[in-house]
């Protein structure tokens, strides 16, 4: 087999075979086909396109291309959620405590934010002492005694979507719907869970900025899991604005326990309730309404809030945050953004609130970069919102302190219009 005669397949529009398609992977990870072989490759991709048993057979050779998890051989019946990512995502936070209070397993590995979007590791790191990394034997424990565990991910997660990664993000190639659907199933396939629910983000704070391609995107990685053996279910959900009012690490911990607590944003506790509520329903195979009847008792009976209190214990860390607020990091400096006008908020463009976030110090440009986990932004007015003029819209948490860029940034990321918007809907979409 040549790799040129694969590329010359690919660049004449023909699909691939799953010999080809193991062969291209087999060779990146060891070397023997140079990068600017696989680079061509996949330029050829993103024209031209891979049908569903292609992009299943790219999943699964770069899933296998590391370490595979057997969640199901430990653990049984495990279920996982993954969001494709967005602004003030802190949603794993809160659900997986209420899943777990319900009996659902949770075996996570979770990933740090790099860019405009925030990482729940980063998140959890942010609570004095909690350790993200743990070893093997004490996650198994972990999972087997109180149901739940996030650690950081570890080992050898499918190297080969690492290597590919690294070529898109030189080529211009990223923004391809069959490379990021495997991409984003070849770590869930690695990582073994049974149960996989997606959180298929769109709108201005999401990759997928059309219902259209968040669509496409859900339909192929809901594809490739069933393809693969795995229950799986995509809910599109909007991100034309930032989820809850809280963005930057220690203050999502804070926004996530006052969901726990019943309390907090309408809409971040809706669209939790409902992604618990999915992930419950698919792990124990009930309907929808029994499963929704149990996460909202989870969360009135404090069951939920016990389990999170547990799970932070359990990792080290220090269960009194939940309580006293105070404990956890924050910035030396705070400062207001005034309205410049009154009227109603009508448009929020979240990447660049998550961008305004990140030069707070609340996220990172590159891996290496040190992050302040009290650094964000509360939001205090959100679509729709009424303002006066002269009112505090948003109040930005930084130890840096020449924040004129953030503060230029944040005024020209609103609109404030004379009239109300139709808001979009929470939920735009299912796929089973
Ligand atoms: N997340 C991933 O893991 N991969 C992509 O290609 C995009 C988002």
């Amino acid at each position: 087999m040549r790799v040129y005669d694969i590329i010359e397949k690919k660049r004449n529009k023909k699909a691939l075979t799953k010999e080809e398609i193991e062969f291209v992977i087999t060779g990146l990870v060891d070397g023997s086909i140079p990068d600017y072989q696989v680079s061509s490759l996949i330029m050829a991709i993103y024209l031209n396109g891979m049908n569903d048993k292609e992009v299943t057979y790219l999943t699964d050779a770069m899933a296998h291309s590391g370490d595979m998890m057997n969640l199901e051989e430990l653990f049984g019946n495990t279920i996982d959620k993954h969001s494709t990512g967005g602004v003030g995502d802190k949603t794993s936070l809160i659900i997986c405590p209420i899943v777990a209070s319900l009996g659902c397993k949770v075996a996570k590995m979770s990933g740090k934010g790099l860019g405009f979007t925030g990482g729940t590791i980063d998140k959890l790191d942010s609570i004095p002492h909690f350790k993200t990394s743990i070893s093997k034997d004490e996650f198994i424990r972990q999972v087997n005694d109180i149901n739940i565990s996030i650690i950081s991910q570890t080992g050898n997660i499918a190297p080969a979507d690492k290597k590919i990664y690294a070529i898109r993000d030189i080529t211009a190639t990223v923004s391809s719907i069959p490379l990021i659907a495997s991409s984003i199933m070849s770590k869930k396939i690695a990582a073994g869970d049974k149960n996989i629910l997606l959180d298929v983000k769109v709108g201005s704070g999401a990759f997928m900025k059309t219902k259209k391609d968040a669509t496409e995107l859900a339909t192929k990685m809901v594809n490739i899991g069933k393809n693969l053996g795995k229950n799986m279910m995509a809910i599109i959900t909007n991100m034309d604005e930032p989820l809850g009012n809280n963005i930057g690490n220690s203050l999502e911990v804070i926004e996530a326990i006052e969901i726990l607590k019943g309390k907090g944003n309408k809409d971040l506790r809706e669209l939790c309730i409902i992604l618990a509520s999915n992930m419950v329903m698919l792990s124990k195979d009930i309907s929808y309404d029994e499963a929704n009847k149990m996460v909202i008792d989870s969360i009135k009976s404090g069951k939920a809030l016990d389990k999170f209190r547990e799970f932070v214990h359990y990792q080290y860390g220090d269960p009194n945050i939940i309580n006293n607020y105070d404990l956890l990091p924050k910035s030396k400096y705070s400062y207001e953004v005034i309205a410049t006008k009154s009227g109603y908020i009508t448009k929020i463009n979240s990447e660049e609130i998550g961008k305004i976030a990140n030069i707070l110090g609340a996220g990172r440009n590159t891996m290496d970069d040190k992050i302040d986990y009290g650094a964000g932004i509360i939001m205090h007015k959100k679509l729709n919102d009424r303002v006066k003029k002269g009112e505090v819209i948003a109040t930005l948490y930084s130890s840096k302190k020449d924040l004129t860029d953030a503060f230029d940034k944040y005024g020209s990321s609103i609109v404030i219009g004379k009239t109300k918007i139709k808001k979009p809907k929470l939920v735009l979409g299912y796929i089973k």
